[in-house]
């Protein structure tokens, strides 16, 4: 009896196991070169996925794919922590009250570890996909641009924390999703169980 619990726990161990993606895809600061895909049935079920990050270098963002939707995760520097607050004075939603998020990325950096930003790169506005832009002063964007995400689809623009600018279509900043940290380089996306960095 004993024995066939013990297997049927094994069993249940191994599922759990095989529902939980292992990726790793690492891109520089220029985007959509290549996406993860989780397995279908982990798509299906909307399992948690794990990223490694252990070669994400500073300043370059990973994306990969949950529940059908682009994950990022950006690893930024100091200068790009800094920037954030050059982007303060011109942010719609700062403090991040109208917006959705769990409530351990309530903060300016959005994030649990501040170093890495964990965010669904999909559009408040109408869905687009929008697209890194981290160079401050980068003028495909404008002069005056502290860095940040730029959806070319309506012109809105988010800060290197997702956070809306005033006077654009998008009405409030980038989802942040549940997410934890298993080691100091490899996170969870779909559950925030675990402690933070
Ligand atoms: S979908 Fe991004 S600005 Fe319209």
């Amino acid at each position: 009896m004993s024995e066939e619990v013990d297997l049927g726990r094994r069993r249940l161990l191994t599922t759990a196991t095989a529902l939980t993606g292992a990726v790793g895809v690492v891109f520089t600061a220029t985007p959509f070169l290549a996406s993860w895909k989780p397995s279908a049935r982990a798509k299906a079920m909307g399992a948690p996925i794990e990223i490694d990050l252990s070669k994400l270098e500073p300043g370059s963002m990973l994306k990969v794919e949950w529940r059908g939707k682009p994950v990022w995760v950006v690893r930024r520097t100091p200068e790009m922590l800094k920037q954030l607050e050059q982007a303060t004075p011109f942010l719609l939603d700062p403090k991040s009250e109208g917006s959705v998020q769990p409530e351990y990325a309530k903060n300016e950096a959005r994030a649990r570890n501040p170093e890495y930003f964990v965010v669904l790169g999909v559009c408040t506005h109408l869905g687009c996909s929008p697209l890194p832009k981290f160079d401050a002063a980068d003028v495909t964007v404008s002069a005056d641009w502290p860095g940040g995400f730029y959806c070319p689809c309506h012109g809105s623009k988010f800060d290197l924390s997702g956070r809306v600018f005033k006077g654009v279509p998008a009405p409030a900043n980038l989802t942040v999703p549940p997410y934890s940290f298993l080691t100091d380089t490899r996170v969870m996306v779909g559950s925030d169980t675990s402690q933070s960095a």
